[in-house]
């Protein structure tokens, strides 16, 4: 069992044994994985982090995988967390950092919950993985699916980039193209997965996919030098990326490896699908569903957001905020990271530099915090969103004469 202890209801505290079970049965709530901590302190060492591999399983204490055949050997995770003193500067900040997850093995921090789940589908011998994704999951179940010899089926809107559909496809997915939105989708796939008994790593594998996320916090404060920012901007689609970033701060806080009030998490999505971020604003604190999501942040197009109210008690109980840019502030994100940093970042990561921008401004963000913007995926995946700001280039002939005409000017005097 490793140093689970169990399932835990967010909501009321039941625990159940660590199965395939994603709510509580008492209220309906949604469950987390909980450890043995103190058994954790005993064996998680700061100093003995340095000698583990570079993946996110150098955390493997506060992982919820028993069986180390069971894993997957894709190795994400590591990613580098660079100093981005030019954007920095350009937004009038003093400390800012990038955790870069363009570079994981399908381009996106997806292939980190992916890792998690995929093994437990393994150590439960389930005959088939999937997911219901907004396109960057998709990549990520059908590599790991693809490496441990599993079928795997991936629904997606019908309408997502081509790539993003053509990515699972290369690794030999199944892609059901449905008609619809991702909320359409993931109803679907949820009805798919359980009358076929399929492990669908964000549906019925969710508590154990949530860990995987968790570890982006737990290598930013590595990389910090065992310490945390004082804000950290994530992107929210289904919310779970945020409320897996508040669980890794209390999993640390509990081991006592971070004093009381430490780190502000911030929540971003576009605002043409923002329903984390009004139900932020609300007092109920619920999400407000949207039908139509409009925006080019394809990725955190999710109008019922699975994990919304989690995210938004995170975003409270840290003193963070919510916020949405628009999806022209947010390709001016993207442009500015690419140019002052050199990392190109899909419309999600240029939502978190928008916000940082726009909280810069209006003071949500001082000068002098420390800040990490979580990257969380590759721009190459969504270059359809550049097809106006960048036309089609006209060749130019191989000539002298035709380079100069180009450039304008011979280059003498
Ligand atoms: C690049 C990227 N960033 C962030 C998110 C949001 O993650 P979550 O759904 O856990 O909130 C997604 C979700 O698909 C994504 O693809
Ligand atoms: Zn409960």
């Amino acid at each position: 069992m490793g140093y689970v202890r169990g399932l835990r209801c967010r909501e009321c505290g039941a625990e159940y044994p660590p199965t395939q079970r994603t709510v509580c049965e008492a209220c309906f709530g949604p469950l987390e994985v909980a450890y043995e901590i103190e058994a954790v302190r005993e064996a998680f060492r700061r100093e003995a982090l340095a000698t583990r591999s570079a993946d996110l399983w150098r955390y493997r204490e506060l992982l919820p995988v028993f069986d180390e055949s069971s894993k997957v050997d894709l190795r994400p995770g590591f990613t580098p967390l660079r100093r981005a003193g030019n954007l920095a500067e350009a937004l009038g900040l003093r400390d800012v950092w990038v955790k870069d997850d363009t570079v994981n093995p399908t381009n996106s921090f997806k292939d980190r919950p992916v890792a998690v789940a995929i093994a437990k589908a393994r150590e439960w011998n389930l005959a088939a993985v999937g997911c219901a994704s907004t396109g960057n999951l998709a990549a990520a179940t059908a590599a790991a699916a693809a490496k441990a010899h599993l079928p795997c089926y991936v629904f997606a809107p019908a309408s997502l980039e081509p790539g993003k559909l053509l990515l699972p496809r290369i690794y030999g997915a199944t892609v059901v193209p449905i008609d619809g939105t991702y909320d359409d989708a993931n109803r679907v796939a949820l009805l798919a997965a359980d009358r076929r008994g399929w492990g669908f790593v964000n549906i019925n594998l969710r508590p154990y996919y949530a860990e995987g996320s968790k570890t982006l916090l737990f290598e930013t404060w590595e990389q910090l030098g065992f310490d945390l920012p004082d804000v950290i901007v994530a992107p929210l689609g289904s919310g779970l990326l945020l409320t897996s970033l508040e669980k890794g701060i209390r999993e640390l806080r509990e081991l006592g490896e971070l004093p009381e009030d430490a780190t502000r998490l911030v929540g971003t999505q576009a605002s043409g699908c923002a329903p984390i971020v009004r139900g932020f604003e609300a007092p109920d604190g619920r999400p407000r569903p949207v039908k139509r999501p409009e925006t080019i942040a394809e990725s955190l197009a999710i109008g019922d957001p699975g994990s919304g109210s989690e995210a938004i008690q995170a975003m409270r109980k840290t003193r963070g905020f919510a916020d949405d840019p628009s999806d022209a502030e947010i390709l001016e994100g993207q442009r500015l990271l690419a140019q002052t940093e050199g990392v190109f970042a899909e419309p999600a990561g240029g939502t978190t530099v928008a916000t940082l921008r726009r909280a810069r401004e209006d003071g949500r963000i001082d000068r002098d915090e420390r800040v990490v913007l979580l990257i969380t995926g590759n721009g190459l995946k969504a270059p359809g969103v550049w097809r106006e700001t960048f036309p089609p280039l006209t060749p130019v002939p191989p000539t002298p004469a035709a380079v100069d005409a180009f450039l304008g000017g011979t280059g003498h005097g």
